[in-house]
């Protein structure tokens, strides 16, 4: 969703915003735009509807450069993907660019028209250039009781969102102020980054990491005044504060394509990496430590006595996997709610219960919104699981997991979902250890009282079993051509897998906008069999598990109406190809954690539909991967 990065330094700043937005652009957006001050200390704008490149050759075309500047990537929320809506947007001599929805927008425009100021876009950011402006002017509406203008665009900033009501992170320049830039946030992301030669802002550390890995992660409230040697910054009170300096580890190199030829290919491929990443701690033969979900697990993880995970997306799907595992495993009731209903939902918040957020982002609004409310509602056992390590959701929870998947910039999340799989089987072994429902080596039968060193150990093998389907790519392309007429596609899966169903759905109408429903194989004759003819592909997760004779009965159900299956199965699944039964055997059965394997089988297709679909496989369009507003 919309990117934002700055600069205020001693080079020319208009290529390194460029490449800046192109680093973001992973975030979607459909229109592009930024705003520099030039030598004689001129305001310059340049936008362009689509992508970043045609902004690059509309900047190079107007000589736009300077060495203060404001740069934004826009996916329109108020307004059609057109120049006139594309940031920044100015109101005299100021320019501003803003990710975020400012929920009062329209008070606010009928306020400023009634000043005067003239709207040329259908945007509410457009609101916040004008209230800024009305702000110095010292319009009395605005600067309350003093009634005179403020006094320069620092203190106007100040003054202007204290009259915003929801989500922001802007930047505003202004002519005559040509050596500083002032940034805000409230809800959505914006960090500093402290360079050599000046400073900047973006909303994610990737866009900064060509110049800096010194970062500063505002708080909400926070406004601040950069300038090449200084930042000032003011709390939601107006306080001064300082804000500490943190080393960012992400690597310039670990946001590069490399030899893919997309990043999903790439991230696909990252995922034994990343599991072993993320699982280092059972390296060598560790036993399992609450303390990896923070100080205050062990006492937590014993009192709970149910969990509910809130989610968006493709980690509710996460959380949908894990309801299956925290339920048999550690016997605690578990529910998973779309974060999005939850917030607006009365519900019964139960003091005991723990409350997990899974975020790949760590920034999803109403995953965020979700956890607020969960709060208020008196729930005191709060969890992330995230990617993110400086995130608002992390910063936010009482305990929290941090995968180790690294950066993930194709749309379609990947390596995020299976290292949420790992760190979320982690958590129920943990719950289930503190209700007694663990035993000791040799002792397990998989079900009630499961062994928490065989788990241990299929977990830590994981890495090398992933690699196995991996390894299965050229039969699943071989597979993918066969979609390429198809405008529809069914997913089934049962138990455990059903959420596996739902997320190879997803992945496939994301990318290859294919439409896609997945059903948990026993519904097929209540509904969606109805839909079933050679037009429908199938796709059916079958592992070797206890409900595989059900779905084999669900498949004859499939094939008896001329459907055409398409079945990953178990190496030991006893399904073989026939007419109509195209199977792809599984390299290995893997219990409890099957559905992590199976998951990177869908990754793979959905991936090879799209290539042959010829789609922007990283940027689906209408899509977002940080969707920062609600
Ligand atoms: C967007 C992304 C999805 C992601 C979802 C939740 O829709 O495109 O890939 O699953 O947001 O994001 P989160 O960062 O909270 O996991």
């Amino acid at each position: 969703m919309c990117g934002i990065v700055c600069a205020v330094g001693a080079m020319e700043s208009s290529s390194f915003l460029l490449a800046g937005l192109k680093t973001l652009e992973y975030r979607g957006y459909d229109s592009a735009g930024l705003a520099v001050l030039d030598a004689s200390g001129a305001l310059r704008r340049s936008r362009a509807k689509g992508r970043v490149a045609e902004l690059e050759a509309r900047v190079a075309e107007e000589n736009v450069s300077g060495q203060v500047g404001i740069a934004h990537t826009r996916w329109a929320t108020h307004g059609v993907p057109e120049e006139r809506n594309a940031h920044p947007h100015v109101s005299g001599e100021l320019a501003v660019v803003h990710n975020g929805i400012i929920e009062n927008y329209a008070e606010l425009k009928a306020q400023l028209e009634a000043l005067g100021y003239v709207f040329v876009s259908d945007t509410d950011t457009e609101t916040i250039a004008h209230l800024v402006q009305a702000c110095l002017s010292g319009a009395s509406a605005f600067v309350g009781e003093q009634k005179v203008p403020c006094a320069d665009l620092f203190v106007a900033v100040r003054c202007a969102v204290s009259h915003l009501e929801g989500a922001y992170a802007l930047a505003v320049v202004r002519e005559g102020e040509p050596e500083s830039l002032v940034v805000a946030r409230e809800g959505s992301p914006l960090m500093l980054g402290v360079g050599a030669q000046g400073h900047y802002a973006a909303s994610d550390a990737s866009a900064l990491l060509s110049v800096t890995n010194r970062m500063i992660y505002l708080e909400n409230g926070d406004v601040g005044r950069l300038t090449r040697d200084a930042v000032e910054l003011v709390d939601a009170r107006g306080d001064r504060v300082e804000r500490e300096v943190v080393t960012s580890h992400l690597s310039a190199d670990s946001v590069e394509l490399g030899q893919y030829r997309h990043y999903m290919q790439k991230e696909i491929f990252e995922q034994p990496q990343a599991l072993g990443n993320t699982l280092e701690m059972l390296s060598g033969a560790g036993r399992l430590q609450p303390g990896i979900f923070g100080a205050r697990a062990e006492a937590v993880f014993a009192e709970v006595d149910s969990v509910l995970i809130l989610a968006c997306g493709t980690s509710s799907y996460a959380g949908n996997t894990a309801r299956y595992w925290v339920e048999q495993l550690a016997g605690l009731p578990c529910n998973v709610e779309i974060a999005s209903e939850y917030r607006y939902r009365a519900s019964v918040a139960n003091p005991r219960q723990l409350v997990v957020v899974i975020s790949q982002s760590g920034e999803t609004a109403d995953t965020l919104a979700a956890l607020h409310h969960a709060k208020s509602l008196g729930h005191r056992h709060t969890l992330a699981i995230c990617n993110v390590p400086e995130s608002a959701i992390v910063r936010e929870t009482a305990l929290c997991f941090i995968t180790r998947a690294g950066p993930e910039i194709g749309v379609a999340s990947t390596k995020a979902f299976t290292t949420q799989l790992a760190a979320l089987f982690l958590l129920t072994l943990l719950l289930a250890k503190g209700h007694g429902r663990l035993m000791g080596q040799g002792a397990g039968d998989g079900a009630d009282n499961a062994c928490e060193q065989d788990l241990l150990d299929e977990l830590r093998h994981l890495p090398v079993a992933v690699e196995k389907v991996l390894a299965l790519e050229p039969e699943i392309e071989a597979w993918a051509q066969r979609f390429s007429d198809k405008h529809h596609a069914l997913f089934l899966g049962r138990g455990r897998h059903y959420p596996i169903a739902q997320e190879g759905a997803l992945k496939l109408k994301e990318i290859s906008y294919i439409h896609a429903e997945a059903y948990p194989a026993g519904e097929l004759k209540h509904g969606p069999l109805a839909l079933v003819d050679g037009q429908m592909p199938v796709v059916v997760i079958a592992p070797n598990d206890e409900l595989l004779e059900k779905l084999k009965a669900n498949m004859q159900e499939v094939s008896a109406r001329g459907g055409e299956l398409f079945v990953f199965a178990d190496g030991d699944s006893r399904v073989e190809t026939s007419d109509g039964v195209n199977v792809l055997k599984m390299p290995e059965h893997y219990g409890l954690l099957s559905p992590v394997l199976h998951v990177v089988a869908q990754q793979l297709l959905a991936y090879h539909v799209a290539l042959v679909k010829g789609t922007d496989v990283d940027k689906p369009r209408n899509l977002a991967k940080s969707v920062t507003v609600e």
